[in-house]
């Protein structure tokens, strides 16, 4: 027989035992579980810093390390050696897939590429300034209305279709809502063409002028999904995942992913560093400046600092890398790679990021990579959530067939006022 290790709690004179949860590389949790249920306390942890909210075993982070494992590859290798579409089906399937099921899954993807001829219309709908990332939070949540049969998915087969439709319309509604908000025609998509060099094609051919990206440009793309494609609970996940709680349809949940993604503080963080370098740039500000303004806190600086990377983010060395080399490739002089390499170096010495632990992050690079593929700005947020959308579906799917998984309900402190008595409207004092 098993003996369960357990930690003890004592509170008010009575001792509780609290079960210990090790996960596979040594991270401890206490399962809370029953504490109130026993005692009447909760655990408080604002922004949920010290909770674990399920187990999972797609994606593992070290931050003292450094490290990122997606189903037990490092970030490094897979960066090195995969591509997007292929690590997509390894977070959401749970391996690398073998030659048959890769070209299947690729045939998958060139069919659903399309968009319904009555979703189009939603296009229009739109005002021509419209956000791209309201538009494809929109359009996304509404391929739930135009696929009511994988509303309750039941079988794995239906989970394909879904997943299939997913990531191959997320690209299409991505580039449409880009084409929209600069008046030019739809390019529908040409299922010859990778999944990478597909996206460019609707992006940017012309009716009278074909796009043709250089290799160069589809694996730096692709490199830049593949390193957003999964991060654990981080807030975009961990709403997939609360949404999902509800049974709520795939559809709506990675729909909700997406608003919580576009936040200054997640994913809308890539175009707000790329915004930050060419305020100095323009002279708005010196880097010197600039670090003085964020050890005033008059702001922060975006695309350093992380909840769990507490050493380096290990996505932004490969991004870094990733960036200088394609600009050197491409032969762009972009000046805001000079700027950026000046102010992560102030800021590494600088005593009020090094106390805090304040590193790069996947934002930091990532946006030189965008506008080397001319990606616009407000495209960025958009950028990111293709790139994680394999990641939302594996976490939706591991929370579905988790049968210990209850609606994500948590509790709080109240520090409202007691009861008190209605006062009629004329009695109430001015
Ligand atoms: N610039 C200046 N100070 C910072 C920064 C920053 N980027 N990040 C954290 N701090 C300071 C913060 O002011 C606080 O200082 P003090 O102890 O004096 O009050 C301390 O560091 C701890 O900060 P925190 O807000 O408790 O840290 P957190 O874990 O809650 O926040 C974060 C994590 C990513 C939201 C934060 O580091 C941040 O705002 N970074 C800038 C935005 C950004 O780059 N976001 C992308 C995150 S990575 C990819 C993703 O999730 O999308």
């Amino acid at each position: 027989m098993s003996i369960q290790e357990t930690a003890t709690l004592a509170f008010d004179g009575k001792i509780y035992e609290l079960p210990v949860i090790r996960g596979t590389e040594g991270e401890i949790a206490l399962d809370v579980g029953e504490l109130r249920t026993l005692s009447g306390i909760i655990t408080l942890d604002p922004g949920f810093a010290n909770t674990g909210a399920c187990t999972s075993a797609i994606s593992f982070v070290d931050g003292e390390k450094g490290i990122l494992r997606y189903r037990g590859y490092p970030i490094e290798q897979l960066a090195a050696q995969s591509s997007f579409v292929e690590t997509a089906m390894l977070l959401i399937f749970g391996e690398l897939p073998t030659q048959e099921e890769r070209t299947e899954f690729g045939e998958m993807l060139g069919d659903q590429a399309l968009l319904h001829e009555d979703l189009m219309h939603h296009f229009e709908g739109f005002p021509p300034n419209g956000h791209p990332m309201a538009i494809l939070s929109a359009v996304i949540n509404s391929l739930g209305a135009y696929n009511p049969d994988l509303l309750d998915i039941q079988t794995e087969d239906e989970f394909r279709q879904a997943v299939a439709k997913l990531i191959s319309k997320v690209r299409t509604i991505a580039a449409f809502s880009y084409r929209k908000s600069i008046g030019r025609p739809i390019m529908y998509p040409d299922p010859s063409r990778s999944y990478c060099e597909n996206f460019l094609h609707m992006m940017f051919s012309v009716p009278y002028r074909e796009h043709v990206p250089t290799p160069e440009a589809v694996q730096a793309l692709s490199l830049f999904l593949l390193v957003h494609a999964d991060h654990e609970q981080n807030c975009s996940c961990s709403t997939v995942r609360m949404v999902g709680s509800s049974e709520a349809n795939l559809f709506a949940s990675v729909s909700s992913g997406i608003c919580a993604l576009w936040g200054r503080l997640h994913g809308g963080a890539n175009s707000a560093v790329v915004q930050m370098l060419q305020h100095i740039h323009e002279g708005d500000f010196t880097t010197k400046e600039c670090i003085e303004r964020v050890k005033r806190k008059e702001f922060r600086l975006m695309g350093f600092g992380h909840r769990v990377y507490k050493k380096f983010d290990p996505r932004a060395k490969v991004l870094k890398a990733c960036a200088k080399n394609l600009l050197d490739t491409l032969h762009i002089q972009d000046p805001l790679l000079d700027v950026a390499q000046e102010l992560e170096e102030a800021a590494l010495n600088d005593d009020f990021f090094i106390s805090r632990k304040l590193y790069p992050n996947v934002d930091f690079y990532s946006g030189l990579i965008l506008r080397a593929l001319n990606i616009p700005l407000n495209m960025f947020p958009v950028m990111f959530s293709m790139g994680r959308m394999p990641g939302w579906i594996a976490h939706w799917h591991e929370q579905s067939l988790q049968t210990a998984t209850r609606i994500h309900r948590p509790r709080q402190i109240y520090t409202g006022f007691q009861e008190r008595q209605y006062v009629p409207m004329e009695a109430r004092q001015a």
